[in-house]
């Protein structure tokens, strides 16, 4: 028997209720800060991703869906939103647009290849925004509000917010050698990616998990300390205007993300109960990746959440959803010579906007009526030889068993009241 791919999941109908939340959440908070839905390819060139998330990322090291297609071309299943969005507003010319431009995503799949566990999944969906076009610092501030907004929207409580600077290309390369300055004795006692990242990504060595690790980034140089002055303009600028705005975040001077592409602003969403893959959601700025792509200079600021651990954390929180609203009414049929009406009045209500499904062929009445128990419809319509006689259905409510016989025409009405056939 097939299963799903490790990995991936199906998302069932008792789950529907939740997804449908979080989109509509999204949909509605994102269009009234004045965002637009873009959908882009869930398969790229790879060669974006190199460029955009960066080659010595764990992200595109270890975790790409990577193919060639019939052409030879290597192509790369998404494993974030960013590079195809600003690949868009290139493609598209969205430099002519106001700026910034706007854009989000909803229930967008990406595909990582990570070990899988309860919040990681190699196929996943993010909500994502996007801000493309404007340096100021009150654009990060609306994303980091949105973000959070979000959060509290659809039912979540107690979250964490953090929030860190790692400067520009003015004041990073500064920074990066007094990591390395500080890092080089320590090398010996190091994990082995943290060997490597001291090398290849010294910014990685901050958020290493290991326990024997921790101490050294507790201890290491900060970002914040190292900010050119125009990154300590923004930044002093950003959280003031958090501040104006009452978003309560924290400092945390070892956040600096999983992408290259960050420049200044980095943030975070964490859920109360804190662990190594909990992360609810995270972005930041990214002002030198549209240039990356060869596209003029142009700043971006963005963000993404994982829609699985959004619903994850909704359910450990216990928000509750109603489910979707069962059928009205199964259409029943007694006798070959019903069948036809039966389904001519099951198409006819529908047409009149009433939920309604035909009882399957070939059971008993009270098989039927059992099967409209099971799906818990509040009517049952039963056709019989008499009914198709005479033009009528009898009507049964199945909550206090009452039965009586009505006209055809007028079985929708009798239903939903607001209805006419
Ligand atoms: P990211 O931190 O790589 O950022 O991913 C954002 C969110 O996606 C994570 O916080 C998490 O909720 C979810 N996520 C990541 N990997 C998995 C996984 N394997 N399974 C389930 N959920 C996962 C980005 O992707 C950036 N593009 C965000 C951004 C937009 N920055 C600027 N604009």
């Amino acid at each position: 028997m097939f299963k799903t791919p490790r990995g991936t999941v199906d998302i069932l109908p008792d789950d529907q209720p939740y997804w449908r939340h979080v989109e509509a959440q999204a949909t509605e908070l994102c269009e009234r800060f004045g965002y637009r839905r873009i959908d882009t390819p869930i398969f790229e060139e790879s060669g974006l991703f190199v460029r955009s998330v960066g080659e010595a990322t764990d992200v595109v090291e270890k975790e790409t869906y990577s193919f060639s297609d019939r052409s030879g071309d290597s192509m790369t299943l998404r494993p974030e939103a960013t590079a195809g969005v600003c690949r868009a507003y290139l493609q598209h010319g969205m430099h002519v647009l106001p700026q910034p431009v706007r854009l989000y995503s909803v229930s967008a799949p990406m595909f990582r290849y990570d070990r899988p566990q309860a919040g990681r999944q190699r196929q996943f969906h993010h909500v994502n925004v996007e801000a493309i076009g404007d340096p100021d610092a009150s654009v990060d501030s609306e994303v980091v509000e949105l973000a959070w907004r979000f959060f509290a929207g659809v039912g979540l409580r107690n979250l964490t917010l953090v929030l860190n600077s790692i400067g520009d290309q003015a004041c990073r390369p500064g920074y990066l050698e007094a990591l390395r300055r500080y890092y080089e004795p320590l090398v010996p006692g190091l994990c082995a990616d943290c060997k490597r990242r001291f090398h290849e990504n010294p910014l990685r060595l901050l958020d290493c998990k290991k326990e024997s690790c921790q101490p050294h980034a507790r201890e290491a140089p900060r970002s914040l300390d190292h900010l050119c002055e125009a990154c300590r303009a923004h930044w002093d600028e950003l959280t003031a205007s958090l501040d104006l705005v009452a978003l309560p975040y924290t400092v945390d001077h070892r956040l600096v993300r999983g992408l290259d592409y960050y420049t200044r602003t980095v943030f975070e969403v964490l859920p109360p109960a804190e662990g190594a893959q909990s992360t609810l959601g995270g972005g930041g700025r990214y002002d030198g990746l549209i240039e990356q792509l060869e596209g003029r200079p142009t700043p971006g600021v963005g963000f993404a959440c994982g829609v699985e651990r959004i619903i994850l954390n909704m359910k450990r929180q216990g928000v509750t959803l109603a489910q979707q609203a069962p059928v009205k009414a199964v259409v029943a049929y007694v006798g070959g010579a019903a069948k036809g009406p039966a389904l001519k009045l099951a198409s006819d209500l529908r047409a009149a906007g009433l939920s309604v499904v035909l009882a399957p062929a070939g059971k008993s009445l009270k098989a039927q009526m059992r099967f409209a128990g099971a799906l818990q419809a509040s009517y049952v319509l039963i056709m019989g030889d008499d009914e198709v006689r005479d033009g009528t259905v009898t009507l049964k409510e199945m909550a206090g068993g009452e039965q009586r016989q009505v006209p055809v025409a007028d079985a929708a009405t009798t239903l939903e009241p607001r209805w006419v056939l």
